[in-house]
Parts: structure tokens; sequence; C-alpha cells
């Protein structure tokens, strides 16, 4: 969003949690004036994105939350992107790969964290068969990579896909 906000974009935003839309609009009064950015337009909830229903978007981003939440609620999220992109518009995500240690790289399960940080959340993970899937048709993709990240101190590594699509 800081980036948006930078580049000169009228600047939205949803999220399911309200302490991290709060702290988002927090953090964002720091760094802007108010004629750079409305708060207003930052909303959280399961409905948040309804808000929104009449509007057309040049350029839809989805920073690491798809893959935060079942596949099937990530379809629907789709769905309603593709009825909210204006014609020319492009939509941006990534989600994280099965690409990392101790699984296989076409690992697409929908897993419950265990770990401390975010335990009982959903961990989502893709192949890029599995992100055709995400897409129902609805975006053809522009680029699709995947990014590995090998960690020298601890001997490990981790993937994210991210892609870049226009809608059909
Ligand atoms: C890993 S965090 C990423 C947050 C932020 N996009 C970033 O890049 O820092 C995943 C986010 O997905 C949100 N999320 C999970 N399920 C959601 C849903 N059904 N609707 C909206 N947001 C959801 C979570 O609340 C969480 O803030």
């Amino acid at each position: 969003m800081k980036l948006g906000i930078e580049l000169g974009f009228k600047v939205f935003g949803v999220d399911l949690s309200h302490n991290a839309v709060e702290s988002t609009k927090a953090w964002l009064a720091q760094e802007f004036a108010t004629d750079k950015f409305d708060p207003k337009r930052i909303i959280a909830g399961p409905s948040a994105m309804d808000a929104f229903k009449d509007f057309k978007f040049n350029v839809i981003l989805a920073a690491s939350c798809l893959d935060s939440m079942y596949f099937s609620v990530a379809m629907e999220f789709v769905a309603k992107f593709r009825k909210l992109m204006a014609p020319e518009g492009i939509f941006i995500f990534d989600v994280i790969s099965g690409d990392e240690t101790g699984r296989s790289r076409d690992f697409v399960g929908d897993l419950v964290v265990d770990s401390e940080i975010e335990k009982g959340t959903i961990q989502s993970y893709y192949n890029q068969k599995k992100i055709e899937d995400l897409l129902q048709s609805q975006f053809k993709i522009v680029e699709s990579v995947l990014l590995r990240v090998e960690d020298n101190m601890m001997d490990s590594y981790s993937g994210r896909h991210f892609i870049a699509c226009v809608p059909v």
C-alpha cells in the first residue's frame, strides 16, 4: 500500500483482521498526509470487499494472503476480483510453493499451521496447476515465477510463486 501511495495511486485495502487494518492505518497515517490516502478505504472483516462492489480497479494486489485461507475461499476472492477489475487492469499476487525444506515441489495441500507464529491459521500450498485452477479461466497469466530462497545459516530453503495476470 505504501508503494501504491508513493506512486500516486488511489489506494484501497481489505483484510479479515481488524488488528491488521488498524495497525496499517496507524502506520500509513505516520507516513502520509491524509490527502494522500483515505483511512476509510481500508476495511476489515469477512465481507469487507462488498464495500467496493461498484468500483473498477486498475491494479489488484493480493500480497501473501490468498495462501492464508482455504483454496475454496481464495477462489471466491479471485471471482470477486475479476468482477472488480478494469478491462485493461492487472492482477498481481504471490502464494507459497511446496518447494520448501521437507516438502515436494508439487505439494498442494491446505494445512492448519502448527508452529507458534500464526498457529491455527491456514497455509495453502500451490504449484502451477493449482494457480491455474485458482484463476478459473477468468484471468490469463502473463508472468509466473517461482522464487526459491536458500538460507545459508539454517541450511534450509523456501519458495514463493509470484504471478501477474490480466482479465480474460
Ligand atoms: C501472511 S498475512 C499477509 C498480510 C499482508 N498482506 C502482508 O503482505 O504483510 C495473511 C493475511 O491474510 C488475511 N486473511 C486470511 N483470510 C482472509 C479472508 N478470508 N479475508 C481477508 N483476509 C484474510 C489475514 O488476516 C492476514 O492478515
